[in-house]
């Protein structure tokens, strides 16, 4: 694939599913009793080992494209696999499930590709161990391969040292199995799908300021989801649109949790042309359609609070600060360095290649924008937000923008060149 400067970007975006809700919907049909029937599911390669996992685990699945039916057990009801569960490149995968297998009375495994066995766990083995959890790092390096399982465990509260709702997840699901009430404690708050979605199946969860609390042993019950599109996926066009000459997009159905939706305001921070339109709750969550054109931006500072709700989506904010003139600084997101790449490091690289003038921090990056860029052959690390950002960077850099792997983007986003081809020079 090749991606060359765009005149313009015009039309109407329909974005896949949302990648968090899609895992989780999965995951709590499995452990509910009943069917679960998720519409909008995201059939990329991710969701798709959340998928295999409880296939293994005995729990019977159909999947049509973005049509899923789970017929789930309940919350003991999950079967030893026969084998190592296989999690793919998906750091949502490994750390939700790990919370669930910590409470079951049988012993299990779990790996995944090179990324997977290279992303820290310690941040989960630490609190399931307090809740009395067998969980233990294969090769005792704080990584996957992990064993799990086979004990009693207790509820506890928890300070999380950093803001992720992966962690957070992972122990309110554990706290799922434990008797009496199961707390985490954030630094600052992370995306609360898990507390949304789980209240719909009958959990027992609150969240208060920075706390999210569970009580153990609940009956949880299958329901109906329409799942809503990505706004991380969305966030390729949102960019795209403000930053290509002469565009006008549409992107429609797309998640605007406020936990999820900092690149809106960062968009708004900058100048951009950006309007949400019809404005709804599907499913508990709020949508909405974002309509985006081409506009002067202007560099800002984006640090503090509003990281955790922006994290996946700092590669293709990188790519719009380098267009935006002045200076854009990142910082308070020590956290990319620990994602399927180090995004510090991979986003610095490639901008760097396409003449941007950009510096790394410990936590974060400084760009200074408004050089025109050039077109490079982008280095993904397999890192599918690093290929996506990049592809955007190319329609408006000079040449034909390249990728040493684009296959990558099969983890959030299939159809990511077709849905460019819809608007390209239209
Ligand atoms: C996710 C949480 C985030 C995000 C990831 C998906 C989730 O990770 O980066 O892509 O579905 O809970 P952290 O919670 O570890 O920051």
């Amino acid at each position: 694939m090749a991606i060359t400067k765009a005149n313009s970007l015009k039309g109407e975006i329909k974005i896949p599913g949302d990648k968090s809700i899609s895992h989780r919907g999965v995951m709590f049909g499995a452990i509910s009793e009943g069917i679960t029937e998720l519409t909008g599911f995201l059939d990329g390669a991710d969701c798709r080992s959340t998928i295999g996992c409880f296939k293994a685990m005995g729990i019977d699945i159909n999947q049509e494209n973005d049509h899923v039916i789970i017929h789930g057990k309940g919350l003991h009801g999950l079967k030893k696999p026969s084998a190592m569960l296989d999690v793919g490149n998906s750091g949502t995968t490994t750390r939700l499930i790990s919370g669930i297998l910590a409470g079951q009375s049988f012993v299990s495994s779990l790996n995944g590709d090179e990324s997977i066995q290279k992303r820290p766990m310690g941040r989960i083995i630490a609190p399931l161990t307090l809740m009395g959890a067998n969980i233990r790092s294969i090769k005792d390096n704080e990584c996957a391969p992990l064993e799990i399982g086979g004990s009693k465990l207790k509820s506890i509260h928890y300070n999380s040292p950093v803001a992720s709702a992966q962690v957070k997840s992972c122990i309110l699901l554990a706290g799922l199995y434990a008797e009496g009430t199961t707390s985490v404690t954030e630094p600052v708050v992370s995306r609360n799908h898990t507390e949304l979605m789980l209240s719909g199946f009958g959990a027992d969860i609150k969240s208060q300021g920075l706390t999210a609390s569970i009580v153990g042993g609940p009956k949880l019950v299958g329901q109906k989801i329409d799942v809503p599109g990505d706004i991380s996926s969305a966030a390729y066009f949102i960019v795209a649109g403000l930053i290509c000459p002469n565009s006008d997009l549409l992107i429609k159905n797309v998640n605007t949790n406020p936990t999820r939706a900092g690149i809106i305001k960062v968009a708004k921070a900058m100048g951009g042309n950006i309007e949400l339109l019809n404005e709804r709750i599907v499913s508990g969550e709020p949508v909405a359609d974002i309509h985006v054109s081409t506009s002067n931006l202007k560099g800002c500072e984006v640090s503090g609070d509003i990281i955790p709700t922006l994290i996946d989506e700092i590669p293709v904010i990188a790519v719009m600060a380098a267009c935006a003139d002045g200076t854009t600084i990142i910082k308070d997101a020590a956290e990319l360095k620990v994602k399927e790449s180090d995004r510090i490091a991979t986003v610095t690289e490639n901008l760097s290649n396409m003449g941007c003038d950009i510096t790394p921090t410990e936590d974060g990056m400084i760009i200074n924008g408004g050089t025109p860029l050039k077109a490079t052959t982008v280095n993904t690390y397999l890192d599918h937000r690093i290929a996506m950002s990049f592809a955007i960077a190319g329609l408006v850099a000079e040449g034909e923008t390249t990728f040493d792997d684009e296959k990558c983007c099969q983890i959030s986003y299939p159809d990511f060149f077709k849905t460019i081809n819809t608007i390209f020079n239209k």
